[in-house]
C-alpha cells in the first residue's frame, strides 16, 4: 500500500510545494493547516492525534520559527503524537545558524520516529511571496544585515529535498544543510531585484532597535522581538558559506537567485 504523507504548513511556501510535488508524483497526500479538515494548529495539541491518524510519513514546517520560545515543547510533543499514530518518518524544516532550531532538531533526531532535517538558509522566495515582498513595492529593503552575505535558496529546491527525504531511501538520521549556490549581500540582492523588476530597490542597513520599532509598528511587539532576535543571531557572519546539501540529496546543484527571481517575475510575482 502507498504510504499516506501528511504535510504540516501545506498552505505555506515550502509545504505547498512539498504537497504539490508529492501529488504530481502520485503519492497520497494529506494537506494540513489551521483550516484544513482535519485541521492542524500548533497551538491546539488536542487536534494533533486526529490530524495524524493513519499517516505514515510527515513533513513539518513549524510556525512561527523553531528559534521561538516553546518550539522545543511543541517538537517533543509532535514526535510523541506521531509515534503513537504510527508515523514512520518525519522530515522537519529547520533554519540555518539558529541555536533554538538546533535544539529542536536534536529533540527530533533523538525521538522514536526516524527523522531527517532540512536545514535551510534564507529563502529567495521571501522576496516574491514572503515577508520581504513589500520591499519591491516600497523600493526600500531595510534590514539590520550590514554587509553580511547570504546564500539565498530556492524554495523549490527545499521542497525537492524534502520530497526525496520523504519518499527515497537512506535519509533517516541525516541533516541536509541546504543553501543556494552563491553568496549575496542584501545590497546585491536589491540591485538584482531592481534589474529584474525594473523598479528602483535600495538596501538600507538599519540598527536592531530601529528594525524592532519598524516591525513592531506593523506586526506588533511579539513578532518584532522574534524577528529582531533572529536577525541578531544569524547576521553575525555565521551563515556566510554555501553548502552542497542540495547536490548531496538530489544529485544536482541548487538554482541561483537570479534564475528564481527571473522566473517569478515572468510568472507575475510583483504584478
Ligand atoms: N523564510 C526563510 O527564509 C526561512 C529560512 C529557513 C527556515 N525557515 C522556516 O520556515 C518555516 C515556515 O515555513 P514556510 O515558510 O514554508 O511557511 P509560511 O510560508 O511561513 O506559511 C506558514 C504555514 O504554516 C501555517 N500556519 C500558520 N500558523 C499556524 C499554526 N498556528 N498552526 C499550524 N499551522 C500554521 C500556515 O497555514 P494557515 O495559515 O493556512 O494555517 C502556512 O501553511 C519556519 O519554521 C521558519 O523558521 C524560513
Amino acid at each position: 500500500m502507498s504510504p499516506t504523507i501528511a504535510v504540516i504548513g501545506s498552505t505555506g511556501k515550502t509545504g505547498r510545494r512539498v504537497a504539490d510535488l508529492l501529488d504530481s508524483r502520485g503519492h497520497i497526500v494529506r494537506r494540513l493547516a489551521r483550516d484544513t479538515n482535519p485541521a492542524f494548529d500548533w497551538e491546539r495539541p488536542d487536534q494533533w492525534a486526529a490530524a495524524l491518524h493513519g499517516v505514515d510519513r510527515l513533513y513539518a514546517a513549524y510556525v512561527p520559527d523553531l528559534a521561538a520560545p516553546g518550539s522545543d515543547v511543541a517538537i517533543t510533543r509532535l514526535a510523541q503524537v506521531a509515534h503513537e499514530a504510527g508515523v514512520q518518518r518525519i522530515v522537519l524544516l529547520s533554519g540555518r545558524g539558529e541555536d533554538g532550531a538546533r535544539r529542536c532538531e536534536d529533540i527530533l533526531l533523538d525521538a522514536h520516529v526516524p527523522a531527517t532535517i532540512v536545514r535551510a538558509s534564507w529563502f529567495t522566495q521571501n522576496f516574491t511571496e514572503g515577508v520581504l515582498r513589500d520591499a519591491v513595492f516600497t523600493g526600500v529593503l531595510a534590514l539590520p544585515a550590514r554587509s553580511i552575505r547570504e546564500p539565498f535558496i530556492d524554495v523549490d529546491d527545499i521542497a525537492a529535498v524534502a520530497v526525496e527525504a520523504l519518499t527515497g531511501e537512506g535519509h533517516e538520521g541525516r541533516v541536509y544543510e541546504v543553501t543556494g549556490p552563491e553568496l549575496l549581500t542584501f545590497a546585491e540582492m536589491a540591485t538584482m531585484l531592481s534589474e529584474i523588476t525594473e523598479r528602483e530597490i535600495t538596501y538600507l542597513p538599519v540598527g536592531f532597535d530601529d528594525f524592532h520599532a519598524a516591525v513592531a509598528a506593523e506586526q506588533g511587539p511579539e513578532v518584532a522581538t522574534l524577528l529582531t532576535e533572529l536577525c541578531r543571531e544569524v547576521f553575525d557572519g555565521r551563515n556566510e558559506s554555501t553548502t552542497d546539501g542540495v547536490t548531496e540529496a538530489l544529485g544536482r546543484p541548487p538554482r541561483d537567485a537570479r534564475a528564481v527571481l527571473t522566473e517569478a517575475a515572468a510568472a507575475g510575482a510583483w504584478t
